[in-house]
């Protein structure tokens, strides 16, 4: 950014507590003229403040209509078995259900989870995108980490520009404002300069840019696998690793 804003680095102390354990940890942070607090790093924080739940107890997980419904699928399998995770808030936007139907073969919404998963889900809970009113809309609901697997260059305008138009657009918003995870993994190619200067936007304001890129030296054996992978290493980055995650080991 050279629009003559002013940057300066520091660094925030706070104590963290995950399974009754707390650490004073601290994170570093840029402060712009633009924007009040920029987080650099979560994943350097393994909870939150005290009196909070631990962050992770509570996952949304969104589907946009771009390319890769497997890898939202491999997504929720690998959270569905997480036990560290009791509750999935999964929202899908009207576009992701048309991918999905070219990609999956899924026909209508109908359950749409189980659909999805080749059975029934004991924690994952579906929202209607169009409910504005629903819990993780708003701040005082404790959820912990968002991510979007996969988000379409249209949702990321919507969230680099505070929309907020739909729910999916909305709690993506308030994962901003209350300063918890917000993964998006964006998947276009190749990339307009909008596109490039919302993904700025979106990062300033303290979400991750995790594209959909899997991993290929692990020599995935097809599209499930690498879809897998990907799946943990997401997982891992909002502080849940996993316990198959390929490791490179030099
Ligand atoms: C089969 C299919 C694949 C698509 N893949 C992408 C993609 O990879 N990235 C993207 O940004 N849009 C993609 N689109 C276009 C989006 O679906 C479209 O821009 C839509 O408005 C996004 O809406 P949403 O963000 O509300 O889900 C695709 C559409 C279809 C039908």
């Amino acid at each position: 950014m050279n629009d003559g804003s002013q940057m300066e680095a520091r660094t925030l102390s706070r104590k963290s507590c995950y399974s009754g354990e707390c650490v004073e940890t601290t994170v570093p942070y840029i402060l712009s003229s633009d924007f009040d607090l920029v987080l650099l790093r979560f994943s350097g924080v393994k909870g939150r403040d005290e009196c909070m739940p631990e962050p992770s107890q509570i996952l949304t997980i969104a589907a946009t209509g771009a390319s890769g419904a497997a890898f939202t699928r491999a997504l929720l399998l690998a959270a569905e078995r997480d036990q560290r995770i009791k509750h999935v808030n999964f929202i899908v936007s009207d576009n992701a259900l048309r991918v999905f139907a070219e990609e999956l073969s899924i026909k209508g919404r109908n359950n749409l989870v189980q659909q999805i998963l080749g059975g029934k889900a004991k924690k994952i809970q579906q929202q209607n995108n169009d409910d504005i009113g629903a819990n993780i809309a708003s701040g005082s609901y404790p959820a912990g980490a968002m991510i979007i697997l996969p988000c379409s260059m249209g949702t990321l305008a919507r969230i680099a520009n505070g929309l907020a138009s739909n729910l999916l657009d909305r709690a993506a918003d308030v994962c901003l404002k209350e300063k918890r995870p917000l993964v998006l993994c964006t998947r276009e190619t190749p990339l307009n300069r909008i596109h490039i200067r919302n993904m700025d936007l979106a990062a300033l304001a303290g979400a991750t840019i995790y594209p959909l890129i899997p991993t290929f030296y692990n020599r995935p054996a097809g599209l499930d696998e690498m879809a897998h992978q990907f799946a943990c290493r997401v997982l891992a980055f909002i502080g849940l690793p996993q316990p198959d995650a390929y490791e490179w080991k030099g």
